[in-house]
């Protein structure tokens, strides 16, 4: 995987100073996440990679590391932004004409280049499949890409994520499988953790890359299975969370035994974590 890290040095300002972004478009998708569209005030490059992420703020609250959910090359940047303590609740304030800071993009992203010609299978969790949503967009429907399967679980069927979109995602020729952790009301769907689902997914080891985001507990129990699958270390990627201030590879925040998830990573190849047991 070729690495793809934006030191914001051949950007126009420092990568220290957040750029105001206007909330063009807000949509409310569950009750915890909120989709914000965002039109930078500055110039900025939209050619960012699935994967990346934005630190994004407001004054007297901080700023705080978020997934790009779009795909690249578009005119707005969108993040989908959980409400879960002081500024993800202000931020969810925001409404539509509001402002939002913005620094970034950062970090190593998917390498969709590479991923060229081979079969996809996307394993996420929960608030996994923002991040997953990004590469999904940037591939779906074109034909230099090989199979693709998409297995997604979420806690309720309330807490699904982007359902109108997997629905045209699987008009495009992506087979999308999605369950729900405990039986609930009128839910038809599979019941149980991703894994119950991974025996449906075709597995070619050699030609199939698997694609991981979800919370910590997934993935140990989502490797052994596609290990079990025959699938190579090298062929599995994972994104990995860790607690991020400046997002450059400055404050040691992110460090993983002197690796910095938030310029190495988040995304990985499996193989690349080897000596770093506590990664995952
Ligand atoms: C690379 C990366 C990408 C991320 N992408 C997204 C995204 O697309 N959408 C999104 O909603 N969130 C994302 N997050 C998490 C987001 O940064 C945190 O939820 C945010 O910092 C919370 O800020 P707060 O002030 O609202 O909450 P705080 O008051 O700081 O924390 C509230 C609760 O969330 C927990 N928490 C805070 N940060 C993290 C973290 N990094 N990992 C695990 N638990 C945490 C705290 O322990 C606490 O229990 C991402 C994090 C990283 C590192
Ligand atoms: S967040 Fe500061 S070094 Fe990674």
């Amino acid at each position: 995987m070729s690495l793809y890290v934006n030191t914001g040095a051949d950007s126009p300002a420092s990568p220290y100073l957040p750029v105001g972004a206007v909330v063009t478009r807000v949509a409310k998708l569950t009750d915890k996440e909120r989709l914000f569209a965002l039109a930078p005030e500055s110039p900025m490059d939209f050619a960012y990679q699935p994967g990346q992420f934005f630190m994004a703020g407001l004054p007297g609250y901080g700023e705080a590391p978020f997934s790009i959910t779009s795909a690249p090359g578009g005119r707005e940047l969108e993040l989908c932004i959980r409400a879960v303590g002081n500024l993800t609740n202000a931020i969810h304030r925001v409404s539509k004409g509001g402002r939002l800071w913005i620094r970034g993009p950062f970090g190593r992203g998917f390498d969709t280049t590479e991923l060229k010609g081979r079969d996809l299978v996307y394993i996420a969790g929960g608030i996994g499949i923002v991040p997953m949503r990004s590469l999904i967009k940037a591939v779906v429907g074109r034909g230099d890409y090989g199979g693709r399967t998409l297995i997604y679980g979420a806690k309720t069927p309330s807490e699904i994520l982007f359902q109108g979109e997997m629905d045209e995602w699987s008009g495009k020729g992506m087979r999308v499988m999605v369950t729900i952790d405990k039986p609930a009301g009128a839910w038809g769907g599979n019941v149980g953790v991703v894994t119950t689902l991974m025996p449906k997914a075709e597995i070619r080891p050699g030609r199939t890359t698997a694609v991981i985001i979800g919370p910590p507990v997934m993935y140990k129990f989502v490797i052994m299975a596609l290990r079990q699958r025959g699938l190579r270390d090298e062929d599995i990627l994972v994104s990995l969370e860790r607690r991020m201030k400046c997002g450059l590879g400055k404050c040691g925040h992110c460090q993983i035994n002197g690796v910095y998830a938030c310029q190495c990573g988040p995304v990985f190849k499996l193989s690349e974590l080897k000596g770093l047991p506590e990664a995952l």
